[in-house]
């Protein structure tokens, strides 16, 4: 999401998607895509969350090599009626919401470089297929993302979508659920990663709340570093039904009012589950 509205780049369509040219990729290329695939799902057992790990198993992504958009978009559509679509990287907002709001998840199309396995700034297309379809093909996931792309449009007029990508980089980017008790991983950012996936789960370095809408956008978040606070939700049905029901117009107006959190912060109505050391973030130099 993010940049300007302009035109689309020479080549993409009207609506910024590319073909993703998959007969283009090298042997290297799949080949990162099977050591990236290999190492992030034998950690993510036992870690992240079983509507996830349902999701990697039903769109058959652990077939080798990078994944045909067009093959996993049949297949994810007869489960939950979303498509992967290629776009050549971000996209302005408004395009990023209108392909959500139509069930068209936007994937970056290239994939990172062997000396780049533990780290990218730009979402390549490891973070967005690995990271994010698994759980499109969850039903109740499938229309938070929908009821997500609907909320942003809706927000461009009200000028919230900074407090509003709050939200989707707390939840779809670094979310963490509960289930059966234990604490498990759903966030795109996190379950694509390797550090990410120790530290969100096992480190006593950072807070890890329960999920509250208003206070997530609220709160500012590092772009540049592992979170400083991850937000718990106990199931995608009560994350769906706290966003799709909001009534987004007074809560924005009340927003305007309120001081923004810092990442590291616990304010008194925070319901904590863990009250982190945050000695990640204060012995960097
Ligand atoms: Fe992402």
């Amino acid at each position: 999401m993010a940049t300007d509205p302009i035109h689309p780049p020479p080549g993409a369509h009207a609506d910024w998607t590319i073909p993703q040219d998959w007969a283009c990729y090298s042997p290297r290329e799949h080949q990162v895509w099977d050591e990236l695939f290999a190492r992030q799902s034998a950690m993510l057992a036992g870690r992240a969350s079983a509507v996830f790990l349902k999701g990697l198993d039903n769109l058959r992504l652990s077939r080798a090599g990078i994944p045909d958009f067009e093959e996993l978009s049949e297949r994810l559509y007869r489960q939950t009626g979303w498509q992967v679509v290629a776009v050549p990287g971000l996209v302005p907002d408004a395009v990023f919401f209108e392909h959500l709001a139509n069930r068209r998840f936007v994937a970056g199309r290239f994939i990172r470089r062997p000396d780049q396995l533990d780290y990218l700034q730009e979402p390549d297309v490891f973070h967005d297929v690995f990271g994010h379809v698994p759980l499109l093909s969850d039903p109740v996931f499938a229309d938070y993302m929908q009821a997500y792309g609907q909320g942003g449009l809706r927000a461009l007029n009200f000028h919230a979508l900074e407090k509003l990508a709050r939200l989707y980089w707390y939840t779809v980017e670094f979310g963490l659920i509960r289930e059966q008790g234990s604490l498990r991983l759903y966030g795109a950012g996190i379950v694509s990663s390797f550090g990410e996936s120790v530290f969100a789960l096992d480190d006593s370095s950072p807070n890890r709340l329960q999920f509250d809408l208003e206070r997530v956008m609220r709160t500012r978040y590092r772009i540049d570093d592992y979170q400083q606070s991850y937000f718990v939700i106990d199931s995608f049905e009560e994350l769906l039904h706290q966003t799709a029901e909001a009534d987004f117009a007074p809560l924005y107006r009340r927003l305007e009012s309120l001081s923004d959190i810092s990442p590291n912060a616990i304010i008194p109505s925070d319901r904590v589950i863990d009250r982190g050391t945050q000695a990640h973030a204060s012995c960097k130099h």
